[in-house]
């Protein structure tokens, strides 16, 4: 029998969905009755179960606390018109996760453990995703290596997890970003593209300084002329300059190969309009800025899904954008995007996953 046909499931004796106010979701605070877990160990994944969601108990030697051996994706679950469950391009984010795993020295998980693993989850826990306007259950799958040995080499014995959260929008409002060239997110070579846990981490003391300024996130910029941008550590950015949407291209390993990235690439195409990955420095932002042609600037991500960007600061030079509201790219993706991942609009690509 196959692994996830396999999977053992042990469900809560008492729900804890009618304590969770499902109509005022903030992002990534109420977790569901469930969690799905695997154990790696002797080179093979262990049967999965499907169990109440719990604590972990763990030895402090374990791994990951020292060393950081943690990788994780995001993935969105939502309910269509006839509410029918349906989950947004896991298989991208399943292919995703293994390439962070093959960075991090980190055993790559099967389709049917990721996919089929999560399908059976969120069909478990189908009453906890919300049906209110811009909500959704939001998928955490993650691996941490758990050996008991506080000596430094790639661990040998892994935890696979898949949590989900009742989520509202993780941004409420458009954000303010600051261009940061004091600090540095990723280097070619480095862990850029993946979703390791460092990555997060790393970020946190530069964003709690912008934050005091009065700055929502950061938009980071390569580490070696702090001049040519690359994401905001939650989201990957777009700019629409003249008719042209343009984002950093992928091809330095500095950049998380965000899925909304993909799905916004693919649909402005189909609606004829231009679209450049390639390199796009902070000048080239500025000098549009002055002339009039940045018309838009917005950040995608799971989480985020499309983020407006209403102020972009570099140095002294703040680049405040009005009217986000007539923003036609941006708002045309918002809405073909939710239209696609609620099930209002027919999906011919492949991206909606029926439950
Ligand atoms: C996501 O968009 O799913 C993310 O993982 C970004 C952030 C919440 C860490």
């Amino acid at each position: 029998m196959s692994v996830a046909a396999d999977i053992v499931v042990n469900k809560v004796e008492h729900s804890k969905l009618s304590e969770i106010d499902m109509s005022h979701l903030p992002f990534g605070k109420h977790y569901s009755d469930h969690m799905l877990i695997a154990y790696y160990e002797n080179k093979q994944w262990g049967k999965p179960e499907i169990v109440p969601f719990s604590n972990l108990s763990l030895s402090p030697a374990t791994t990951f606390f020292h060393y950081g051996q943690a990788i994780f994706e995001g993935v969105k679950a939502y309910k269509d018109p006839q509410g029918n469950p349906i989950i947004f391009r896991p298989r991208d984010n399943w292919e995703r996760m293994n390439r962070s795993a093959r960075r991090m020295a980190m055993p790559e998980v099967t389709e049917e453990l990721f996919v089929e693993g999560m399908r059976q989850l969120v069909s478990l826990d189908r009453d906890w995703i919300p049906s209110t306007p811009d909500s959704s259950l939001y998928i955490r799958p993650f691996m941490i290596a758990v050996d008991e040995f506080i000596g430094v080499r790639p661990a040998e014995k892994f935890i696979f997890i898949i949590m989900t959260s009742p989520s509202g929008p993780y941004y409420n409002n458009p954000v303010s970003i600051y261009v940061q060239d004091d600090y540095v997110r990723a280097f070619p070579g480095g862990i850029g593209f993946t979703k390791a846990a460092a990555n997060y981490g790393m970020s946190m003391y530069p964003t709690q300084q912008i934050k005091a300024m009065g700055y929502d996130q950061i938009l980071w910029t390569d580490g070696y002329e702090h001049k040519y941008v690359q994401e905001i550590g939650t989201m990957n950015v777009f700019f629409v300059i003249g008719d042209t949407a343009i984002t950093p291209d992928l091809e330095k390993d500095t950049i998380l190969e965000g899925v909304t990235r993909n799905s916004v690439i693919t649909l402005l195409r189909e609606k004829g309009m231009k679209v450049e990955e390639r390199p796009i420095s902070i000048d080239e932002i500025a000098d549009a800025y002055k002339a009039g042609t940045l018309k838009e600037a917005f950040g995608t991500g799971t989480a985020a899904s499309i983020t407006p960007i209403a102020e972009l600061t570099y140095h002294d030079n703040h680049m405040k954008l009005a009217n986000v509201d007539t923003w036609e790219t941006t708002n045309f993706l918002k809405k073909e995007l939710s239209d696609i991942r609620y099930g209002r609009k027919v999906d011919n690509h492949g991206w909606v996953y029926k439950v």
